[in-house]
């Protein structure tokens, strides 16, 4: 899904937490979005419509425009409910939740909502008593009954000083639901997808180990693109350097024997497993407790035994209706090794990549692949790594359909 010229309608109303629209704001602006800005009354209170309007560069929209003189002949409730491609409130505030789920019309926010028939998405921020009254929840019910997202806030130290459920969720989790919300498909409901990441590490001593240059790039696109899809998605992952927002469900582990116990052990949840890490294939036969010292040798050898195949163990053991799918990291006769593997493993797809080319395989933020299905079926698709885990996604749902 592109990211970039979405159209943002993004409300903030009157919390503390208002203070953090601006650096929310900007984070859409440098991912190449158009914003339009909403204040509520209570909002001016917390932050000012200035930084609001120098980083979107256009004016906000304030409660005093409703029906005025001035600007309500622009009708900006339906103009504004119309134009965008979403709308985002964060932080939004009990007034609001009770606003929205009671269709009122009597603020500009709440007539754009009445108006609205794009996606919403809500992130309530408040004290904890105040988000746990029945009230409250009643209210949050009625809003997601009438289609729109409401995103559980993060629990911490509150405003006042409580601690609890009701912060504002990052800007990162913020945006990745507003992505979520935006994604067209949404074929992935009610599956569970399992999705494998990253390297291993296999530890020869305490500080030093056998890896492979994986960044997990292409296994965390597979787990995102899946949650935008409506999956609930677990990612099993080797150590990597990116982030994962709560709703997917991250299982770090470290070596290849880990990542075996952690995706035996969660085979059966699963509708679809992708397994998109470099498992090593070798862990040293004996792994020392302590640093190996130079200790003036000049040469020095390890030896190493093979580890148990993750994919081959989970295709043996592959439910009805399961769908397997395995990747092929290759340097040269791709088809023929990756259709080798396809059938040894048991696999239902299976993605292959030529490592050795540029822009494809390990570290790069793009991809070049082909992926191949057990009944014979071949697609080429190159793209950034979120675009070929939308391909492989797509393959994968029609070959389980
Ligand atoms: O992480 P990035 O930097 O984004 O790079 C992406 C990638 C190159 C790592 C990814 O696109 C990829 O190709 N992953 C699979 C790498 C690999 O281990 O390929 P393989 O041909 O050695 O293994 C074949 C399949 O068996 C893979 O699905 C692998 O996860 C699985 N396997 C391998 C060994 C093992 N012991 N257990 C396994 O399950």
């Amino acid at each position: 899904m592109r990211k970039q010229n979405k159209k943002i309608l993004y409300a903030v109303s009157g919390g503390v937490a208002a203070y953090k629209a601006p650096d929310i704001l900007h984070g859409w602006i440098k991912q190449g979005c158009e914003i339009e800005t909403v204040l509520t009354k209570a909002a001016e209170a917390f932050v000012s419509p200035l930084p609001l309007s120098a980083l979107s560069k256009k004016r906000v929209w304030r409660e005093a425009d409703f029906l005025s003189a001035e600007y309500g002949w622009q009708i900006p409730h339906i103009s504004l409910a119309e134009w965008a491609d979403v709308i985002v409130v964060a932080p939004c505030t009990a007034n609001v939740l009770q606003s929205a789920a009671s269709g009122s019309a009597d603020t500009l926010l709440g007539a754009i909502l009445l108006a609205c028939r794009k996606p919403v998405v809500l992130f309530p921020a408040m004290n904890s008593n105040m988000l746990e009254h029945p009230a409250t929840q009643e209210n949050i019910e009625a809003c997601r009954k009438y289609g729109y997202t409401v995103v559980e806030p993060d629990a911490g130290i509150l405003a006042c000083g409580a601690e609890g459920k009701g912060r504002l969720p990052s800007a990162e989790t913020i945006y990745e639901n507003v992505w979520k919300a935006l994604c067209p498909k949404k074929d992935l409901s009610g599956k569970k997808v399992l999705v494998t990441a990253g390297p291993t590490h296999e530890y020869i001593d305490p500080v030093r180990y056998l890896s492979n240059p994986s960044s997990g790039k292409m296994g965390y696109a597979l787990a995102k693109a899946a949650w935008y899809r409506g999956a609930e998605v677990t990612l099993v992952t080797g150590p990597c350097n990116i982030e994962t927002i709560s709703q997917i469900e991250r299982i770090s582990v470290t070596t290849a024997e880990e990542m075996y116990n952690v995706c035996t052990g969660r085979q059966k949840e699963a509708d679809i497993i992708i397994k998109a890490a470099a498992v090593g294939d070798f862990r040293a036969a004996e792994s020392s407790a302590e640093k190996i010292k130079r200790g003036g040798k000049e040469e020095f050898s390890v030896s190493f035994v093979q580890n148990k195949d993750i994919a081959a163990e989970l295709g043996r053991n592959k439910p009805a209706g399961q769908l397997l799918i395995g990747f092929a990291a290759e340097t040269n006769d791709l088809l023929a090794n990756a259709e080798k593997k396809l059938l040894s493993k048991n696999l239902d797809l299976i993605v292959v990549n030529d490592v050795l080319q540029e822009g494809a395989g390990f570290g790069c933020d793009t991809n070049s692949v082909t992926i191949i299905s057990a009944g014979g079926d071949k697609i080429e698709v190159s793209g950034t790594k979120e675009e070929v885990a939308d391909a492989i996604l797509d393959a994968a749902v029609k070959k389980q359909a």
